[in-house]
């Protein structure tokens, strides 16, 4: 929901552009952490949902971590001062110049997802004199029942190690003289609304601690991913998840020892909510039994509908007409580049300011220059 001063700012802006909430940034994070400090429980926040600088810093202070999957983001995320203490690095195919940027950083924890990526890790670390913490991601089978696309947890997903290899990866860590075993990790995928996904997810991390300490390894770090999901139909009633009952389910469920502990890596669930894309209406276009409103934002810049089908709430913010329907598009010279169908808003006309909601996450980041559109510049509330 916008004010009418902001709407007004927006009107003497070039569109399309991020605008971000940071009132409601801090309001998330304060409720976060207390929910997570009740708990005694650690969180690196994802920096694959938004590594936007001003975002970052606010993350930082409120004492999370980083999660990162790639060279670049472990490089962002020291530059940008998160403690390497806190670093943890996952990914199925890191390169030999991004392992030698984790180990040069001294990060918490390279993820690691099979056999030979370990055996990888062990050699750069000996070769450069540094000992790797390295936490296995495990691939625990459970359907987090949510888009196909971001689905990582079933035996068919490309990600983590499966049941039948735990002997062997064993057998490695075992023989690799360079690497510390720091414990486990797990990320079934994103924007589960489902809790039960979560209560499964701890029982089943029970069994796997225990096969991994009754073979002695000692599992002092059990790492649960990300995944909590955020209400896309409204963004206004639901402007925060309920971080209470997902940490206490996991409480409820999780079996944790003195020495054992526990870490999150939220990224969808801190920033979703605080972004906006705001964008104009070009054109409004009849086609064959519709209205076609014709927005300057595309798939370039918001690429979720397109990709995943994604529904994010659409508001015309300068409108207040009639209720009529119509197919929400970008300029993009794709038919999937199509933010609505159907959709019943205040009647609209060219000029008109329209507000795609819960864009935080995966909106910005995920933004590109095809058809040599430019990238939308980020607004901020403060
Ligand atoms: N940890 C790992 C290892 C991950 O792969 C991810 C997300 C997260 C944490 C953070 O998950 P979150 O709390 O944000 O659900 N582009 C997609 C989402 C891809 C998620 C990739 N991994 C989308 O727009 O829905």
């Amino acid at each position: 929901m916008f004010g009418s001063k902001t709407v007004e700012k927006f009107r003497e802006i070039e569109t399309p552009f991020y605008y971000y909430d940071l009132a409601l940034l801090r309001q998330t994070l304060d409720i976060y952490t207390k929910e997570l400090k009740k708990h005694n429980y650690h969180a690196h926040y994802a920096l694959k949902a938004n590594a936007n600088s001003k975002i970052l810093s606010i993350v930082k202070s409120y004492g999370l971590g980083a999660d990162c999957v790639s060279g670049n983001e472990v490089k962002l995320a020291l530059n940008s001062g998160f403690d390497p203490s806190m670093v943890v690095y996952a990914g199925v195919g890191k390169s030999d110049k991004e392992i030698k940027i984790a180990l040069e950083g001294d990060i918490f924890s390279f993820n690691c997802e099979s056999i030979p990526e370990i055996q990888i890790i062990d050699q750069l670390a000996g070769s450069m004199g540094k000992r790797a913490s390295i936490s296995l991601r495990i691939n625990p089978d459970i359907d987090a029942h949510t888009h196909k696309y971001i689905t990582t947890g079933r035996s068919q997903d490309k990600f983590g190690i499966s049941h039948w290899m735990f002997d062997d990866v064993i057998q490695t860590l075992n023989s690799c003289s360079n690497i510390h075993f720091a414990g486990l990790h797990f990320h079934v995928g994103s924007q589960i609304t489902d809790y039960n996904v979560f209560s499964m997810l701890s029982k089943r991390i029970n069994e796997i601690v225990a096969r991994f300490e009754e073979k002695g390894m000692r599992v002092e770090n059990i790492n649960l991913g990300g995944g909590l999901g955020i209400d896309y139909d409204d963004p206004d009633a639901n402007p925060i998840s309920d971080f209470a009952s997902y940490f206490s389910i996991i409480n409820k469920n999780l079996r944790q020892e003195s020495y054992q502990q526990v870490h999150f890596e939220p990224g969808r669930a801190i920033i979703g909510q605080c972004g906006s894309l705001i964008t104009r209406v070009l054109y409004v276009k009849l086609g064959k039994g519709r209205k076609f409103a014709i927005l300057d934002a595309g798939m370039n810049d918001l690429i979720r509908p397109a990709l995943y089908q994604a529904v994010h709430k659409i508001e015309n913010l300068t409108s207040s007409g009639r209720l009529m329907r119509y197919d929400v598009v970008g300029p993009i010279c794709e038919s999937s580049d199509r933010f609505a169908k159907n959709l019943l808003i205040p009647e609209t006309s060219r000029g008109d300011i329209f507000a795609i909601r819960s864009a935080g996450a995966y909106g910005q980041v995920m933004a590109m220059r095809y058809n040599q559109k430019d990238l939308a510049p980020e607004y901020y509330s403060e």
